[in-house]
């Protein structure tokens, strides 16, 4: 297992959307490390976000990465899109892609990360095929399309079974859990094998986000285990 220290990606969805450039300005100060970025099609999830061009505005202001969840039907029509609106990671669902591997590909074509994200019924197993291409597993732990959700529990069993899948052939594998992570649950999906954890109502509904991020950055990963 990995001793690398986890990254945290606060989720802009929780953000003040008439005062984004304020949250981004917090994020680029705090000890996050990417901005992890919702974009919704009511399609795919029953819910609209924000789209390209408010995505290409954050970029402007963001001094970190955009780690970018597409949580939209047929993810291949935006990929350059999603690119040049400044996108550093792109995540799309596998529940989305008819041809995974083909869509993973584009993505790296772009300089891209390529990332696939699982919904919670969604078993970890399906990814045995293409595990090699993925840089990055993103686990969700509630259902997707809204903040501020409860965490399922699943979760960690989940985690546990992506990083014996990934052993041996791909170590370096980002494994990232979005939806109800807080200062509760943290330390486990960490212990659990998980690298990057995304942060939404936890931390921009904190009254003191700067300390919320640096609570959850300052985990101690050397208790890491099993
Ligand atoms: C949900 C999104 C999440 C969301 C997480 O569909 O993918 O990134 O912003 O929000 P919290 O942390 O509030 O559960
Ligand atoms: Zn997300």
């Amino acid at each position: 297992m990995s001793t690398t220290k986890h990254l945290i990606a606060p989720s802009v969805l929780a953000a003040d959307f008439a005062d984004l450039r304020k949250d981004i300005e917090m994020v680029n100060e705090s000890e996050a490390d990417w901005f992890h970025i919702d974009i919704m099609d009511g399609v795919f999830v029953p819910n609209i976000s924000f789209g390209f061009p408010v995505m290409l505005a954050i970029s402007k202001h963001a001094k970190k990465p955009l780690d970018v969840h597409l949580m939209i039907v047929d993810p291949d029509r935006y990929l350059k899109t999603c690119k040049d609106s400044g996108a550093a990671v792109i995540t799309v669902h596998y529940e989305a892609c008819t041809h995974l591997h083909r869509t993973l590909a584009g993505i790296k074509e772009l300089g891209c990360k390529a990332g696939v994200a699982l919904n919670p019924h969604t078993s970890v197993q399906l990814l045995k095929d293409v595990i090699r291409d993925i840089d990055l597993v993103c686990l969700m732990s509630v259902n997707p399309g809204f903040g501020g959700q409860k965490f399922i529990e699943q979760t960690y069993t989940k985690i546990r079974e992506l990083r014996a899948l990934a052993a041996g052939v791909n170590d370096n594998l980002h494994i990232e859990i979005d939806g109800g992570v807080t200062i509760a649950n943290a330390a486990k999906l960490i212990r659990a094998g998980a690298d990057v954890l995304v942060a939404g109502s936890f931390v921009f509904n904190s009254d003191t986000p700067l300390e919320t991020i640096k609570e959850l950055k300052a985990i101690d990963t050397s208790l890491q285990a099993v």
